[in-house]
Protein backbone atom coordinates (compact mmCIF):
# COMPACT_ATOMS: atom_id res chain seq x y z
CA UNK A 1 0.00 0.00 0.00
CA UNK A 2 1.15 3.15 -0.75
CA UNK A 3 1.88 5.24 2.37
CA UNK A 4 0.37 8.50 0.91
CA UNK A 5 -2.96 6.99 -0.02
CA UNK A 6 -3.74 5.04 2.44
CA UNK A 7 -7.71 5.04 3.59
CA UNK A 8 -8.73 7.15 6.39
CA UNK A 9 -9.55 5.13 9.55
CA UNK A 10 -12.85 6.71 9.60
CA UNK A 11 -13.72 4.93 6.14
CA UNK A 12 -12.25 1.52 6.71
CA UNK A 13 -14.83 -1.68 7.95
CA UNK A 14 -12.93 -1.94 10.82
CA UNK A 15 -13.62 1.57 12.44
CA UNK A 16 -17.47 0.46 12.03
CA UNK A 17 -16.70 -2.63 13.92
CA UNK A 18 -15.44 -0.95 16.65
CA UNK A 19 -17.97 1.76 16.56
CA UNK A 20 -20.31 -0.92 16.73
CA UNK A 21 -18.33 -2.97 19.29
CA UNK A 22 -17.61 0.04 21.08
CA UNK A 23 -21.42 0.30 22.42
CA UNK A 24 -21.03 -2.62 25.00
CA UNK A 25 -18.11 -0.74 26.84
CA UNK A 26 -19.77 2.99 26.51
CA UNK A 27 -23.79 2.22 25.21
CA UNK A 28 -24.81 5.96 23.21
CA UNK A 29 -28.11 6.91 22.54
CA UNK A 30 -30.44 4.81 20.59
CA UNK A 31 -28.20 1.90 21.04
CA UNK A 32 -29.28 -1.22 23.39
CA UNK A 33 -28.59 -0.26 27.08
CA UNK A 34 -29.85 -3.66 28.39
CA UNK A 35 -27.13 -5.65 26.37
CA UNK A 36 -24.53 -7.15 28.56
CA UNK A 37 -21.40 -4.58 29.37
CA UNK A 38 -17.96 -5.16 29.40
CA UNK A 39 -16.79 -5.59 33.25
CA UNK A 40 -13.32 -5.12 33.84
CA UNK A 41 -13.43 -6.81 37.50
CA UNK A 42 -15.26 -9.95 35.85
CA UNK A 43 -12.88 -9.51 33.08
CA UNK A 44 -10.20 -10.46 35.53
CA UNK A 45 -12.29 -12.62 37.52
CA UNK A 46 -13.16 -15.04 34.26
CA UNK A 47 -9.50 -14.90 32.47
CA UNK A 48 -6.58 -15.79 34.53
CA UNK A 49 -4.52 -14.64 31.36
CA UNK A 50 -5.67 -11.37 31.08
CA UNK A 51 -2.23 -9.58 32.79
CA UNK A 52 0.13 -11.67 30.88
CA UNK A 53 -1.85 -11.42 27.68
CA UNK A 54 -2.45 -7.56 27.71
CA UNK A 55 1.41 -7.24 29.23
CA UNK A 56 4.60 -6.48 26.55
CA UNK A 57 7.90 -5.48 26.89
CA UNK A 58 10.48 -3.96 24.67
CA UNK A 59 13.98 -2.37 24.76
CA UNK A 60 13.19 -2.87 28.59
CA UNK A 61 10.25 -1.08 28.96
CA UNK A 62 7.67 -3.37 30.34
CA UNK A 63 4.16 -2.16 30.19
CA UNK A 64 0.85 -3.42 31.47
CA UNK A 65 -1.94 -2.81 29.51
CA UNK A 66 -4.57 -5.11 31.29
CA UNK A 67 -6.49 -2.63 33.50
CA UNK A 68 -7.16 -0.95 30.06
CA UNK A 69 -10.61 -0.74 28.95
CA UNK A 70 -10.69 -3.09 25.99
CA UNK A 71 -11.73 -7.29 25.43
CA UNK A 72 -9.92 -9.75 22.98
CA UNK A 73 -12.16 -8.50 20.46
CA UNK A 74 -11.45 -4.63 21.46
CA UNK A 75 -7.35 -5.62 20.59
CA UNK A 76 -8.93 -7.35 16.87
CA UNK A 77 -10.57 -4.84 16.15
CA UNK A 78 -8.01 -2.70 16.87
CA UNK A 79 -5.48 -4.61 14.78
CA UNK A 80 -7.95 -4.68 12.09
CA UNK A 81 -7.97 -0.89 11.82
CA UNK A 82 -4.35 -0.91 11.64
CA UNK A 83 -3.95 -2.84 8.48
CA UNK A 84 -6.78 -1.02 6.82
CA UNK A 85 -5.60 2.17 7.48
CA UNK A 86 -1.51 1.00 5.75
CA UNK A 87 -0.05 1.51 8.96
CA UNK A 88 2.56 -0.61 8.67
CA UNK A 89 3.25 1.01 4.82
CA UNK A 90 3.50 4.43 6.61
CA UNK A 91 5.87 3.26 9.15
CA UNK A 92 8.06 1.89 6.79
CA UNK A 93 8.28 5.06 4.79
CA UNK A 94 8.43 7.01 7.97
CA UNK A 95 11.59 5.62 9.16
CA UNK A 96 13.42 4.49 5.51
CA UNK A 97 13.13 8.68 5.35
CA UNK A 98 10.06 9.65 2.90
CA UNK A 99 9.05 13.04 3.16
CA UNK A 100 6.02 12.16 6.14
CA UNK A 101 5.66 15.70 7.03
CA UNK A 102 3.83 16.10 3.76
CA UNK A 103 2.93 20.01 4.23
CA UNK A 104 6.62 21.16 4.94
CA UNK A 105 7.71 18.48 2.37
CA UNK A 106 10.83 16.78 4.67
CA UNK A 107 10.85 13.26 6.12
CA UNK A 108 11.02 12.77 9.72
CA UNK A 109 14.24 11.52 10.72
CA UNK A 110 14.86 11.89 14.59
CA UNK A 111 15.42 8.09 14.48
CA UNK A 112 18.87 8.54 12.26
CA UNK A 113 20.26 10.69 15.27
CA UNK A 114 20.43 7.36 17.49
CA UNK A 115 21.32 4.94 14.82
CA UNK A 116 24.87 3.43 15.56
CA UNK A 117 27.74 4.64 13.47
CA UNK A 118 28.08 2.66 10.49
CA UNK A 119 24.08 0.96 10.93
CA UNK A 120 22.40 3.38 8.52
CA UNK A 121 23.29 3.54 4.66
CA UNK A 122 21.19 7.17 5.39
CA UNK A 123 23.22 9.78 3.25
CA UNK A 124 22.65 11.98 6.65
CA UNK A 125 24.20 9.53 8.89
CA UNK A 126 28.02 10.41 8.39
CA UNK A 127 27.07 14.65 9.16
CA UNK A 128 25.18 13.41 12.37
CA UNK A 129 27.90 11.43 13.68
CA UNK A 130 30.47 14.11 12.95
CA UNK A 131 27.95 16.50 14.56
CA UNK A 132 27.66 13.95 17.97
CA UNK A 133 31.08 13.16 18.04
CA UNK A 134 32.32 17.34 18.30
CA UNK A 135 29.48 17.95 20.52
CA UNK A 136 30.34 15.10 22.79
CA UNK A 137 33.94 15.87 22.89
CA UNK A 138 33.18 19.43 23.55
CA UNK A 139 30.79 18.15 26.78
CA UNK A 140 33.24 16.25 28.49
CA UNK A 141 35.68 18.78 27.38
CA UNK A 142 33.33 21.69 29.64
CA UNK A 143 33.09 18.84 32.61
CA UNK A 144 36.34 18.96 33.03
CA UNK A 145 37.19 22.35 32.77
CA UNK A 146 36.84 23.66 36.56
CA UNK A 147 36.28 27.31 35.37
CA UNK A 148 32.88 26.20 34.27
CA UNK A 149 30.50 26.04 37.30
CA UNK A 150 27.24 27.54 35.88
CA UNK A 151 25.28 26.10 32.54
CA UNK A 152 22.59 28.32 31.89
CA UNK A 153 20.36 26.49 29.16
CA UNK A 154 18.30 29.43 26.91
CA UNK A 155 15.62 27.59 24.69
CA UNK A 156 11.81 27.24 24.27
CA UNK A 157 9.43 24.61 23.36
CA UNK A 158 11.27 21.44 21.97
CA UNK A 159 14.63 23.35 22.45
CA UNK A 160 13.98 23.19 26.35
CA UNK A 161 11.54 20.65 27.32
CA UNK A 162 13.29 17.31 26.48
CA UNK A 163 16.80 18.51 27.89
CA UNK A 164 14.90 20.15 31.04
CA UNK A 165 13.32 17.20 31.59
CA UNK A 166 16.44 14.60 30.90
CA UNK A 167 18.50 16.55 33.02
CA UNK A 168 16.36 15.82 35.87
CA UNK A 169 15.91 12.40 35.40
CA UNK A 170 19.57 12.03 35.02
CA UNK A 171 20.58 13.90 37.90
CA UNK A 172 22.19 11.25 39.39
CA UNK A 173 24.95 11.12 36.71
CA UNK A 174 25.65 14.67 36.83
CA UNK A 175 28.84 15.73 38.79
CA UNK A 176 27.81 18.28 41.33
CA UNK A 177 30.07 20.68 40.73
CA UNK A 178 27.78 21.75 37.15
CA UNK A 179 24.92 23.71 37.99
CA UNK A 180 22.40 23.46 35.60
CA UNK A 181 19.95 26.10 35.04
CA UNK A 182 17.03 26.35 32.01
CA UNK A 183 15.24 29.79 31.05
CA UNK A 184 12.63 29.03 28.67
CA UNK A 185 10.02 31.95 29.07
CA UNK A 186 10.25 35.41 28.04
CA UNK A 187 9.16 36.97 31.38
CA UNK A 188 12.01 38.77 32.76
CA UNK A 189 11.91 37.54 36.12
CA UNK A 190 12.48 34.10 34.97
CA UNK A 191 15.97 35.02 33.48
CA UNK A 192 16.59 37.58 36.02
CA UNK A 193 16.08 35.00 38.78
CA UNK A 194 19.16 32.48 37.06
CA UNK A 195 21.51 36.09 36.14
CA UNK A 196 21.35 37.65 39.48
CA UNK A 197 23.62 34.92 41.44
CA UNK A 198 25.65 34.00 38.20
CA UNK A 199 29.21 34.40 38.41
CA UNK A 200 29.96 35.99 34.84
CA UNK A 201 33.13 34.67 34.18
CA UNK A 202 32.52 30.80 35.17
CA UNK A 203 28.95 30.43 33.37
CA UNK A 204 28.92 28.87 30.06
CA UNK A 205 25.29 30.19 27.90
CA UNK A 206 23.88 27.95 25.76
CA UNK A 207 21.25 29.62 22.98
CA UNK A 208 19.25 26.05 21.71
CA UNK A 209 16.94 27.52 18.76
CA UNK A 210 16.21 25.45 15.75
CA UNK A 211 15.10 28.45 13.76
CA UNK A 212 17.06 31.00 15.88
CA UNK A 213 14.55 33.01 15.60
CA UNK A 214 12.23 32.38 18.66
CA UNK A 215 11.40 35.70 19.59
CA UNK A 216 11.54 34.48 23.69
CA UNK A 217 14.64 32.73 23.27
CA UNK A 218 16.39 35.98 21.40
CA UNK A 219 15.36 38.25 23.93
CA UNK A 220 16.83 35.73 26.41
CA UNK A 221 19.98 35.59 24.39
CA UNK A 222 20.28 39.40 23.97
CA UNK A 223 19.96 39.83 27.24
CA UNK A 224 22.16 37.53 28.36
CA UNK A 225 24.96 39.04 26.06
CA UNK A 226 24.30 42.34 27.54
CA UNK A 227 24.40 41.06 30.90
CA UNK A 228 27.69 39.41 30.50
CA UNK A 229 29.05 42.75 28.69
CA UNK A 230 27.73 44.79 31.55
CA UNK A 231 29.56 43.24 34.11
CA UNK A 232 33.14 42.56 31.92
CA UNK A 233 32.71 39.53 30.00
CA UNK A 234 34.78 39.77 27.10
CA UNK A 235 34.40 36.46 25.84
CA UNK A 236 31.28 35.17 24.39
CA UNK A 237 33.67 32.36 21.80
CA UNK A 238 34.35 30.75 24.81
CA UNK A 239 30.89 31.41 26.81
CA UNK A 240 28.19 30.75 24.47
CA UNK A 241 27.42 28.28 22.58
CA UNK A 242 24.57 27.80 20.03
CA UNK A 243 22.61 25.21 18.68
CA UNK A 244 20.50 25.60 15.75
CA UNK A 245 19.66 24.75 12.08
CA UNK A 246 20.49 28.52 11.45
CA UNK A 247 24.52 29.10 12.05
CA UNK A 248 24.40 31.81 10.58
CA UNK A 249 21.68 34.02 12.35
CA UNK A 250 23.91 32.74 15.59
CA UNK A 251 26.80 34.44 14.16
CA UNK A 252 24.74 37.51 13.59
CA UNK A 253 24.36 37.29 17.01
CA UNK A 254 27.97 36.96 17.74
CA UNK A 255 27.77 33.27 18.62
CA UNK A 256 30.80 31.90 17.03
CA UNK A 257 30.56 28.19 18.58
CA UNK A 258 27.85 26.49 17.02
CA UNK A 259 26.25 22.79 16.88
CA UNK A 260 24.22 22.20 13.82
CA UNK A 261 21.17 19.93 13.13
CA UNK A 262 18.98 19.74 10.27
CA UNK A 263 15.50 20.63 9.56
CA UNK A 264 14.17 17.12 9.14
CA UNK A 265 14.58 17.52 13.36
CA UNK A 266 11.09 18.22 14.27
CA UNK A 267 11.50 21.02 17.60
CA UNK A 268 9.98 18.23 19.62
CA UNK A 269 11.88 15.25 18.80
CA UNK A 270 15.43 16.98 18.85
CA UNK A 271 16.38 16.03 22.28
CA UNK A 272 18.67 13.12 20.44
CA UNK A 273 20.23 16.13 18.22
CA UNK A 274 22.57 19.32 19.46
CA UNK A 275 19.83 20.53 21.14
CA UNK A 276 20.96 17.90 23.86
CA UNK A 277 24.38 19.28 24.47
CA UNK A 278 23.02 20.36 28.39
CA UNK A 279 22.13 16.30 29.01
CA UNK A 280 25.81 15.62 27.60
CA UNK A 281 27.15 18.51 29.69
CA UNK A 282 24.97 16.99 33.07
CA UNK A 283 25.55 13.59 32.70
CA UNK A 284 28.43 12.91 30.59
CA UNK A 285 28.93 11.62 26.92
CA UNK A 286 28.96 7.95 27.50
CA UNK A 287 25.72 8.63 29.61
CA UNK A 288 24.50 10.73 26.16
CA UNK A 289 25.54 7.83 24.11
CA UNK A 290 23.16 4.91 26.16
CA UNK A 291 20.71 7.74 25.90
CA UNK A 292 20.66 7.18 22.23
CA UNK A 293 21.29 3.54 22.06
CA UNK A 294 18.12 3.14 24.51
CA UNK A 295 16.18 4.96 21.89
CA UNK A 296 17.83 3.41 18.88
CA UNK A 297 16.68 -0.35 20.47
CA UNK A 298 12.88 0.95 20.86
CA UNK A 299 13.24 2.09 17.29
CA UNK A 300 14.52 -1.34 16.04
CA UNK A 301 11.60 -2.96 18.36
CA UNK A 302 8.83 -0.70 16.20
CA UNK A 303 10.77 -1.22 12.86
CA UNK A 304 10.48 -5.10 13.26
CA UNK A 305 7.84 -6.03 15.67
CA UNK A 306 4.47 -7.28 14.09
CA UNK A 307 2.13 -5.06 14.92
CA UNK A 308 0.84 -7.33 17.73
CA UNK A 309 3.48 -7.08 19.70
CA UNK A 310 4.70 -3.86 18.66
CA UNK A 311 4.59 -1.74 21.80
CA UNK A 312 4.18 1.61 20.13
CA UNK A 313 1.75 0.62 17.88
CA UNK A 314 -0.52 -1.19 20.77
CA UNK A 315 -0.34 1.82 23.11
CA UNK A 316 -1.25 3.89 20.01
CA UNK A 317 -4.14 2.08 19.01
CA UNK A 318 -5.19 2.02 22.72
CA UNK A 319 -4.89 5.74 22.45
CA UNK A 320 -7.26 5.59 19.24
CA UNK A 321 -9.95 3.46 20.97
CA UNK A 322 -10.26 6.03 24.52
CA UNK A 323 -10.12 9.10 22.02
CA UNK A 324 -12.42 7.93 19.40
CA UNK A 325 -15.15 5.31 20.62
CA UNK A 326 -14.87 5.86 24.82
CA UNK A 327 -14.67 9.30 24.10
CA UNK A 328 -12.01 10.33 26.52
CA UNK A 329 -10.70 14.21 26.25
CA UNK A 330 -7.87 13.81 28.31
CA UNK A 331 -5.09 11.18 29.41
CA UNK A 332 -3.24 11.50 32.85
CA UNK A 333 0.18 11.14 33.35
CA UNK A 334 1.59 9.62 36.87
CA UNK A 335 4.97 9.27 36.78
CA UNK A 336 6.21 7.68 40.27
CA UNK A 337 9.41 9.06 40.05
CA UNK A 338 10.76 12.53 40.73
CA UNK A 339 13.04 12.01 38.33
CA UNK A 340 10.45 12.36 35.70
CA UNK A 341 8.81 15.07 37.19
CA UNK A 342 8.88 17.23 33.89
CA UNK A 343 7.91 13.63 32.02
CA UNK A 344 3.81 15.32 31.67
CA UNK A 345 4.87 18.38 30.02
CA UNK A 346 7.60 16.94 27.70
CA UNK A 347 4.47 14.81 26.52
CA UNK A 348 2.51 17.42 26.64
CA UNK A 349 4.00 19.06 23.82
CA UNK A 350 4.57 15.49 21.90
CA UNK A 351 1.08 14.99 21.26
CA UNK A 352 -0.59 18.04 21.36
CA UNK A 353 1.85 19.69 19.02
CA UNK A 354 2.39 16.86 16.99
CA UNK A 355 -1.64 15.27 17.04
CA UNK A 356 -3.63 18.96 17.61
CA UNK A 357 -4.54 19.00 14.17
CA UNK A 358 -8.17 18.99 12.28
CA UNK A 359 -7.66 18.07 9.12
CA UNK A 360 -5.67 15.13 7.22
CA UNK A 361 -2.96 15.13 5.57
CA UNK A 362 -4.84 16.14 1.97
CA UNK A 363 -6.33 18.83 4.00
CA UNK A 364 -9.54 17.37 4.24
CA UNK A 365 -11.55 17.93 8.23
CA UNK A 366 -11.59 14.95 10.06
CA UNK A 367 -15.04 13.67 11.09
CA UNK A 368 -13.56 12.38 14.58
CA UNK A 369 -11.07 13.42 17.29
CA UNK A 370 -7.60 13.62 17.55
CA UNK A 371 -5.26 14.74 20.46
CA UNK A 372 -6.51 14.36 24.18
CA UNK A 373 -5.62 16.81 26.76
CA UNK A 374 -2.26 15.22 28.35
CA UNK A 375 -1.76 16.33 31.66
CA UNK A 376 -0.22 14.69 34.78
CA UNK A 377 1.86 15.44 37.96
CA UNK A 378 4.09 13.24 40.02
CA UNK A 379 2.74 10.45 41.78
CA UNK A 380 2.47 10.83 45.08
CA UNK A 381 1.30 14.80 44.74
CA UNK A 382 -1.12 14.07 41.93
CA UNK A 383 -3.02 11.73 44.81
CA UNK A 384 -3.42 14.60 46.93
CA UNK A 385 -4.80 17.15 44.12
CA UNK A 386 -6.50 15.69 41.69
CA UNK A 387 -7.40 12.06 41.53
CA UNK A 388 -10.64 12.47 43.08
CA UNK A 389 -11.78 13.67 40.31
CA UNK A 390 -10.20 10.38 38.57
CA UNK A 391 -11.99 7.93 41.11
CA UNK A 392 -15.27 10.43 41.57
CA UNK A 393 -15.56 12.60 38.42
CA UNK A 394 -18.09 12.12 35.23
CA UNK A 395 -14.99 11.89 33.11
CA UNK A 396 -13.80 9.24 32.33
CA UNK A 397 -9.95 9.48 31.96
CA UNK A 398 -6.79 6.85 31.55
CA UNK A 399 -4.15 7.20 33.40
CA UNK A 400 -0.66 6.08 32.91
CA UNK A 401 1.16 5.29 35.84
CA UNK A 402 5.15 5.08 35.32
CA UNK A 403 6.70 3.65 37.89
CA UNK A 404 11.00 2.21 38.19
CA UNK A 405 11.55 -0.39 40.15
CA UNK A 406 14.87 0.89 41.57
CA UNK A 407 15.75 3.46 43.78
CA UNK A 408 18.62 5.96 42.94
CA UNK A 409 18.64 6.74 46.86
CA UNK A 410 18.79 4.95 50.39
CA UNK A 411 16.83 6.21 51.90
CA UNK A 412 15.00 3.39 53.52
CA UNK A 413 11.45 2.73 53.13
CA UNK A 414 10.18 5.51 51.09
CA UNK A 415 10.91 3.50 47.55
CA UNK A 416 8.39 0.94 48.52
CA UNK A 417 5.79 3.13 49.79
CA UNK A 418 6.02 5.35 46.79
CA UNK A 419 5.61 2.11 44.47
CA UNK A 420 2.74 0.14 46.65
CA UNK A 421 0.85 3.85 46.25
CA UNK A 422 1.02 4.18 42.55
CA UNK A 423 -0.04 -0.19 42.77
CA UNK A 424 -2.75 1.23 45.44
CA UNK A 425 -4.40 3.61 43.25
CA UNK A 426 -4.74 1.62 40.03
CA UNK A 427 -6.25 -1.45 42.01
CA UNK A 428 -8.47 1.36 43.33
CA UNK A 429 -9.47 2.57 40.21
CA UNK A 430 -10.21 -1.33 38.94
CA UNK A 431 -12.17 -2.39 42.03
CA UNK A 432 -13.99 0.72 43.17
CA UNK A 433 -16.18 1.26 46.02
CA UNK A 434 -19.58 -0.01 46.70
CA UNK A 435 -22.09 0.41 49.37
CA UNK A 436 -24.96 1.98 50.08
CA UNK A 437 -23.79 5.84 50.60
CA UNK A 438 -23.94 7.43 47.22
CA UNK A 439 -21.11 10.03 48.46
CA UNK A 440 -18.42 7.39 49.43
CA UNK A 441 -18.70 5.27 46.05
CA UNK A 442 -17.03 5.11 43.86
CA UNK A 443 -17.22 3.55 40.12
CA UNK A 444 -15.21 0.36 39.47
CA UNK A 445 -13.55 -0.21 36.18
CA UNK A 446 -11.82 2.80 35.56
CA UNK A 447 -8.47 2.67 33.28
CA UNK A 448 -4.67 2.92 33.99
CA UNK A 449 -1.74 1.54 32.30
CA UNK A 450 1.22 0.46 33.99
CA UNK A 451 4.75 1.24 32.83
CA UNK A 452 7.63 0.06 34.10
CA UNK A 453 11.68 0.23 34.03
CA UNK A 454 14.46 -1.76 36.23
CA UNK A 455 16.05 1.98 36.91
CA UNK A 456 16.35 5.17 35.42
CA UNK A 457 18.97 4.85 33.70
CA UNK A 458 19.99 6.79 30.38
CA UNK A 459 19.49 3.86 28.25
CA UNK A 460 15.90 3.01 29.93
CA UNK A 461 14.94 6.70 29.63
CA UNK A 462 15.60 6.76 25.33
CA UNK A 463 13.78 3.86 25.19
CA UNK A 464 10.87 5.00 26.85
CA UNK A 465 11.08 8.63 25.10
CA UNK A 466 11.41 6.77 21.91
CA UNK A 467 8.13 4.42 22.64
CA UNK A 468 6.29 7.83 23.17
CA UNK A 469 7.62 9.54 20.25
CA UNK A 470 6.53 6.35 18.30
CA UNK A 471 3.41 6.04 19.68
CA UNK A 472 2.38 9.43 19.00
CA UNK A 473 3.64 9.15 15.19
CA UNK A 474 1.20 5.89 15.10
CA UNK A 475 -1.84 8.35 16.51
CA UNK A 476 -0.95 10.33 13.87
CA UNK A 477 -0.76 8.11 10.74
CA UNK A 478 -3.67 6.07 12.47
CA UNK A 479 -5.39 9.51 11.94
CA UNK A 480 -4.24 10.54 8.73
CA UNK A 481 -2.89 13.35 9.79
CA UNK A 482 0.67 15.34 9.75
CA UNK A 483 1.87 14.86 12.92
CA UNK A 484 5.58 16.77 12.02
CA UNK A 485 3.93 20.66 11.61
CA UNK A 486 2.65 23.18 13.72
CA UNK A 487 1.47 25.74 12.24
CA UNK A 488 -1.15 26.18 15.02
CA UNK A 489 1.48 28.30 16.82
CA UNK A 490 2.50 30.87 14.19
CA UNK A 491 -0.48 33.19 14.34
CA UNK A 492 0.11 33.81 17.74
CA UNK A 493 3.58 34.79 17.39
CA UNK A 494 2.80 37.35 14.30
CA UNK A 495 0.21 38.97 16.32
CA UNK A 496 2.50 38.96 19.49
CA UNK A 497 5.02 42.08 17.24
CA UNK A 498 2.00 43.55 16.52
CA UNK A 499 0.63 43.79 20.34
CA UNK A 500 4.21 44.30 21.21
CA UNK A 501 4.31 47.80 18.94
CA UNK A 502 0.76 48.99 20.21
CA UNK A 503 1.48 48.49 23.88
CA UNK A 504 4.42 50.74 23.34
CA UNK A 505 2.90 52.83 21.14
CA UNK A 506 -0.82 53.02 22.43
CA UNK A 507 -2.17 52.76 19.19
CA UNK A 508 -5.31 50.32 19.58
CA UNK A 509 -6.97 51.01 16.02
CA UNK A 510 -8.81 48.51 14.40
CA UNK A 511 -8.23 45.70 17.12
CA UNK A 512 -11.24 44.32 18.84
CA UNK A 513 -12.44 46.26 21.77
CA UNK A 514 -11.06 43.59 24.57
CA UNK A 515 -7.76 43.89 23.36
CA UNK A 516 -7.87 47.85 23.09
CA UNK A 517 -9.06 47.86 26.56
CA UNK A 518 -6.78 45.39 27.95
CA UNK A 519 -3.80 47.55 25.99
CA UNK A 520 -4.87 50.83 27.53
CA UNK A 521 -5.49 48.92 31.12
CA UNK A 522 -1.78 47.28 30.67
CA UNK A 523 -0.34 50.92 29.59
CA UNK A 524 -1.42 52.37 33.22
O1 LIG B 1 6.09 26.48 19.98
C1 LIG B 1 6.30 26.37 18.62
C2 LIG B 1 7.66 25.95 18.29
O2 LIG B 1 7.78 26.15 16.93
C3 LIG B 1 7.97 24.50 18.69
O3 LIG B 1 7.57 23.59 17.74
C4 LIG B 1 9.44 24.55 18.87
O4 LIG B 1 9.89 23.44 19.59
C5 LIG B 1 9.60 25.86 19.59
O5 LIG B 1 8.67 26.71 18.96
C6 LIG B 1 10.96 26.45 19.58
O6 LIG B 1 11.43 26.67 18.29
P1 LIG B 1 12.96 26.96 18.01
O7 LIG B 1 13.73 25.75 18.45
O8 LIG B 1 13.06 27.23 16.56
O9 LIG B 1 13.35 28.15 18.85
Amino acid sequence: MDWRHRPRCDRTSAWAELQRHAARFAPGHGQDESAPRFDLRAAFASDPGRAARLSFEAAGVFVDASKSLVDDATSDALLALARDCGLQAWRDAFLSGEPVNTTEGRAAKHWLLRAPAGASADPDAAEVHATLDAMLAYAEQVRADASITDVVHLGIGGSDLGPRMACVALQAFAPPRLRMHFVSNVDGHALDAVLRDLPVHNTLFIVASKSFGTAETMANARSALDWYAARGGNDVARQFVGLTTNIAAARALGITRTFGFRDWVGGRFSLWSAIGLPVAMAAGADAFRALLAGAHAMDGHFAQAPLQNNLPVRLALLDIWYRNFLGCASRSIAPYHAGLQHLPAWLQQLEMESNGKRVDMHGEPVAYDTAPVIWGAPGTDGQHAFFQMLRQGTDLIPVEFIAVREAAHDLPGHHAQLLANGLAQARAMLEGQGGSDAHRAMPPGRPSLFVLLDALTPQALGALLALYEHRTACCGALWGINSFDQFGVEQGKVIAQDIAQRLASGDTGGVDASTAQRIARLRG
